[in-house]
């Protein structure tokens, strides 16, 4: 029998675990409801269900200012410098190497390149999302600026359209390898972000 020695360290703050959570379910919420509205279609739920969508907008657009401004004032493991590894990404592709174990405690580096990917695409959606908002449904901090200007509605639209589709292959990515790298490395990994305990294999 294998005996496996883990390293545990307190490495994800309360204040991250929190806004992680909320955007979390936030992105879930904006998937769901957006999802329901386009199949539902024309009948009358349809108007309530973007009411919906837009309020978890806001809500979400409240995480994602969290987050900013968490990497600058957080501790370590939160600071934006974690996740921007531009050295990390060019080496795992010079080695065609993409999906290795964690080794340091924090941020797996590879992975945190899906992470700006995310909230590069989660700013752009909240971006085009104020603007839907001010022509579709006349509301919100643009409706001055832009309210019912249809003929820049394609515009807005198509663009939020398309990221629906690249934050659910994120979503279903992200929950992927968190299942993987527990199933092939044999590390707690998920658990992470809700306990704020990491755990690293350390030989005996
Ligand atoms: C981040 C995840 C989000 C997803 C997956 C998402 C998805 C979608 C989709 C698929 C549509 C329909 C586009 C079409 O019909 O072609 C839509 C419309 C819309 N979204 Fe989002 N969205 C997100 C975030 C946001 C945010 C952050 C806001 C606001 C701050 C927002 C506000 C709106 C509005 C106002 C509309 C138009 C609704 C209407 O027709 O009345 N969305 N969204
Ligand atoms: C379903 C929607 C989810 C979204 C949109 C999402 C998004 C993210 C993002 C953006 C990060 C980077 C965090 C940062 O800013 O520092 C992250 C990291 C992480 N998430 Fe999620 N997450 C989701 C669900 C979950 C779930 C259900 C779990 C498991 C409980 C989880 C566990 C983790 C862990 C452990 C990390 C850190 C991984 C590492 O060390 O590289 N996530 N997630």
């Amino acid at each position: 029998m294998q005996v496996l020695f883990l390293r545990r360290e307190r490495v994800y703050d309360p204040v991250l675990r929190v806004i992680h959570a909320w955007n979390a379910l936030l992105v879930v919420l904006l998937l769901i409801t957006s999802q329901l509205a386009s199949w539902l279609e024309f009948s009358w739920e349809v108007a309530a269900l973007w009411r919906l969508h837009l309020w978890c907008g806001y809500l979400l657009l409240i995480g994602l200012v969290a987050r900013l401004v968490w990497g600058f004032v957080g501790p370590a493991h939160a600071q934006f410098e974690e996740l921007w590894r531009p050295g990390v990404w060019l080496e795992a592709l010079r080695k065609r190497q993409i999906y290795g174990p964690p080794q340091a405690m924090g941020h797996h580096p590879l992975a945190s390149l899906a992470y700006v990917a995310f909230y590069a695409m989660t700013s752009i959606m909240a971006g085009t999302g104020l603007v839907l908002a001010a022509i579709e449904q006349g509301v919100g901090p643009l409706y001055t600026a832009l309210g019912y200007a249809f003929e820049l509605k394609s515009w807005f639209r198509a663009p939020h359209d398309w990221l629906e589709e690249f934050l659910l292959a994120f979503v279903l990515l992200h929950l992927a390898a968190l299942i993987l790298h527990e199933r092939l490395h044999h590390i707690p990994i998920a658990q992470a972000m809700v306990s704020g305990y990491q755990y690293r294999k350390e030989e005996p």
